[in-house]
């Protein structure tokens, strides 16, 4: 759709979304009209360098010309037809990704709070089927992030946070662990406990990578307890740390692991792959989707994904990250930089507006995301460049100083 089409304004159609929509983000102040590659453009034309990607998902560049061909075959041969029929796309793809990352299951879902959603349920059976009835808590870590249904909200382990506070009683079956404390996790496993859910770099609470000691020691920590390893890889996955799956810098494999935004290279799309004895405690009538699963967005993933591995984009984003972040030192008033791969953020000392600099790094013609009142987050698509990186180290220098 064209703005000029509808004989709006830019003004026009921000007041119709100020109107109509339930508003919860705090948006850019421009309506994007088109994207490709590293830039989104505004209903001007204006081109802004995007170190954010749709949180994360753009990686293959935005309207990757592969991804945008196989929507578009797709589109004009099988739009939905439900799991009741053998799609090629849906079969491919499965091949794909479980060869890909060495799983041996998949289950499709639509985004990754129902990736995440599935990921507990298929736990939680597997306990309750396996070992009786109270089998079935999840161990979670305190600032983790797991999406906005009401399981994946009552795993995010943020107690009286907006995310959790004021919906009444969340699901029970969690309890909280401290991120990248080993002894905090062996202490609240009971013997109702039948696995452990982290990502492995928690992104949405402040980007924290988790250590290496950390991460293999909840494998260890399961095998010896016979509890599965649960991994959030829904921000992470699909080559966004440097690795195809952030799992894969730590030598650990998980029982079970979710995944969503990258895979689809836009298109609406999350999963679980599993080991085939976890996952055989889904039969039928057990769980379900209409739309996951879906031809086009499996069409989609399988083009993205064929393009991720075929260009070495996690090999870019190897080199890119650890290079952006060396550039980032330029900013003022910085606390810390941390991330892995191209999943990066930046503490700011106090005094600095991590919103207020978001903002006016898009004045200056970059995107980039807000995580809290000191934690700015930069997710490129991970076609980037050197000089994008420079460009976007310079941006956020400016930003800073002009706020300071
Ligand atoms: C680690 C993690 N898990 C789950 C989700 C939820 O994904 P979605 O917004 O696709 O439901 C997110 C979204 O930011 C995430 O970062």
């Amino acid at each position: 759709m064209k703005l000029k089409d509808y004989g709006l304004t830019a003004q026009e159609l921000k007041d119709k979304t100020q109107k109509y929509l339930i508003e919860l983000c705090d948006r850019f102040p421009f309506v994007g009209e088109t994207a490709k590659g590293m830039y989104v453009y505004d209903t001007d034309g204006r081109a802004y360098l995007d170190f954010y990607a749709g949180i994360a998902v753009d990686n293959a560049g935005h309207c990757n010309e592969k991804v945008v061909a196989a929507v578009k075959e797709q589109v004009e041969q099988l739009m939905h037809v439900f799991n009741y029929v053998y799609t090629i796309p849906q079969s491919l793809l499965a091949e794909r990704i479980c060869t890909t990352i060495g799983m041996d299951k998949i289950f499709y879902q639509n985004s990754g709070t129902e990736a995440n959603e599935a990921m507990i349920k298929l736990a939680r059976r597997y306990g309750v089927t396996h070992y009786g009835p109270k089998k079935y808590e999840i161990v979670t870590a305190r600032q983790s992030f797991h999406g906005r249904t009401l399981g994946s909200v009552s795993a995010t382990g943020q107690p009286g946070s907006g995310i959790q506070a004021n919906f009444g009683d969340l699901t029970p079956g969690f309890k909280y662990a401290e991120f990248n404390d080993l002894d905090s996790f062996k202490e609240a496993i009971t013997e109702n406990t039948i696995g452990i859910m982290v990502e492995p770099v928690q992104g949405e609470g402040g980007v924290h990578p988790g250590t290496m000691e950390f991460i293999q020691g909840l494998r260890k920590l399961c095998d010896d307890k016979g509890i599965l390893l649960l991994l959030d890889e829904v921000q992470t996955g699909w080559c966004r740390t440097g690795e195809i799956m952030a799992f894969m810098h730590y030598g650990v494999k998980p029982d079970i692991v979710s995944m969503a935004k990258a895979m689809g290279g836009g298109m609406p799309i999350g999963a679980i792959c599993a080991r085939a004895d976890v996952a055989s405690a889904f039969a039928p009538g057990t769980h379900g989707t209409t739309f996951g699963g879906n031809p086009v967005s499996c069409a989609a993933a399988y083009a993205e994904i064929g393009e991720l591995l075929d260009r070495d984009l996690a090999g870019n984003a190897k080199v890119m990250g650890p290079y952006f972040m060396e550039q980032l030192k330029q900013v003022p008033y910085v606390k810390e930089i941390r991330g892995l791969g191209c999943l990066v953020g930046v503490e700011f000392e106090e005094g600095i507006d991590a919103l207020a600099v978001k903002h006016k790094c898009c004045d200056l013609g970059l995107l980039i995301t807000a995580l809290d009142s000191h934690v700015i987050r930069m997710v490129p698509p991970l076609i980037l460049s050197k000089e994008d990186c420079d460009t976007a180290a310079r941006i956020i220098k400016e930003a800073v100083e002009a706020l300071s």
